[in-house]
């Protein structure tokens, strides 16, 4: 996608240097940077704290650290597969909500044989990120039509309501809830996202409006509270967000104020869909609000908050007096019968077990 108008992913690996290269999510939008991953120390440091961040791409990353967890382990040309085992186990604990993290590293080592090479190892984790690109595309084309079809109905400006960041930073290119978004846009489909801020990390607001204004695409950042007003006002059409894990009975675990979303689009019969590749899915789970693992983050990402001075310097500040409590969940889970249908590289997918089983890689 594009920065300052030049073709740029996510991450991707630069052979001429033989490194991991991400895009520095933590400093976005006030700096942009990219920086080398260079072992799987880095790779976890990045992962756990949020360089890296968005469900797809962490798997990515983590299917780089697979690689480098591999080349690590070789001693004189042979694996030392108790050093190999315990790097991918250490790395699968960066973050537990996102699935991805999982899936991808399950993807490397069932590759893995005993010739394994490590330009082996490379080039898989190559064709992971690759495919996770082709993914969204595929998302992308899935969800165009619902899009097409309301503007058919409507002949106005189409309002998208997302939250958090699905964009092409989480994934690689094209993101999975902003795919459709950036499709419909590019075809001349006159689009307006409105941008939840998504604290405490305001992801929609640092992420999501960055990208969308690289892209050219009209958009409104809006306070975390502002979704259900717009909704009640029909200033929304429609939802989209993407997905950290999504049980077989459709039950969605995003960012946290997800579930908020859904429940003021339901209540206002306004569709909300959820954009995710089939890594995203944990086929071993069933009912989300129970089993899925949610992340519980530093309190301080909740007390300070990171902006521009006057003297156009960043600086972070606290927000909340000294000494009171704090609790940072990270995700929330909104239960199957609030969505309307997932958008996956497989196409659209009703939210209930026998679909969902359907589509199983
Ligand atoms: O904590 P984050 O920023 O990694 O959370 C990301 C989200 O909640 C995204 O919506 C999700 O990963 C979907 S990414 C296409």
């Amino acid at each position: 996608m594009l920065v300052n108008g030049r073709n740029t992913r996510a991450i991707w690996f630069d052979d001429k240097k033989q490194t991991i290269q991400v895009i520095n999510q933590e400093l976005l939008p006030f700096e942009y940077k990219i920086i080398s991953l260079n072992n799987t120390q880095e790779i976890y440091n990045a992962i756990k704290n949020m360089s890296v961040r968005g469900a797809p791409v962490i798997g990515a990353t983590a299917a780089y650290g697979v690689y480098l967890a591999f080349r690590e382990s070789l001693q004189n040309n042979v694996i030392i597969e108790d050093t190999l085992i315990q790097k991918i186990e250490w790395l699968r604990t960066a973050r537990p909500t996102a699935v991805n993290l999982m899936f991808a590293i399950d993807w490397m080592m069932q590759k893995i044989k005993k010739d394994s090479t490590i330009s082996n190892l490379l080039s898989w984790a190559k064709e992971y990120a690759e495919k996770d690109v082709q993914d969204c595309l595929k998302i992308g084309k899935a969800g165009l039509p619902i899009i097409e079809n309301i503007y058919r109905k409507k002949k106005r400006t189409i309002n998208i309501l997302t939250h958090c960041n699905a964009g092409w930073l989480a994934t690689g290119e094209y993101g999975t809830a902003t795919a459709p978004i950036y499709l419909a846009h590019d075809k001349g489909i006159p689009i307006h996202v409105w941008v939840d801020e998504t604290r405490p990390r305001n992801q929609g607001a640092n992420l999501t409006a960055w990208e969308l204004q690289q892209h050219g695409v009209p958009f409104t950042i809006i306070a975390d509270n502002t979704g259900g007003h717009l909704m009640q006002n029909k200033m929304v059409d429609l939802c989209i967000v993407g997905s950290d894990r999504t049980t077989i009975n459709g039950d969605v675990a995003n960012k946290i104020g997800t579930y908020l979303k859904a429940l003021a689009a339901y209540d206002n019969q306004i569709p909300f869909y959820v954009a995710l590749p089939t890594s995203t899915i944990d086929f071993n789970l069933e009912d989300g609000v129970k089993n899925i693992p949610i992340e519980k983050r530093n309190d301080n990402e909740l007390a300070y908050i990171k902006g521009l001075d006057k003297n156009r310097e960043v600086q972070e500040i606290r927000i909340f007096p000294e000494h009171v409590n704090l609790i940072n969940y990270a995700f929330d889970v909104t239960p199957a019968k609030y969505v309307t249908a997932l958008i996956t590289e497989k196409g659209i997918v009703n939210t209930n077990i026998k679909d969902i089983l359907s589509i199983k890689p």
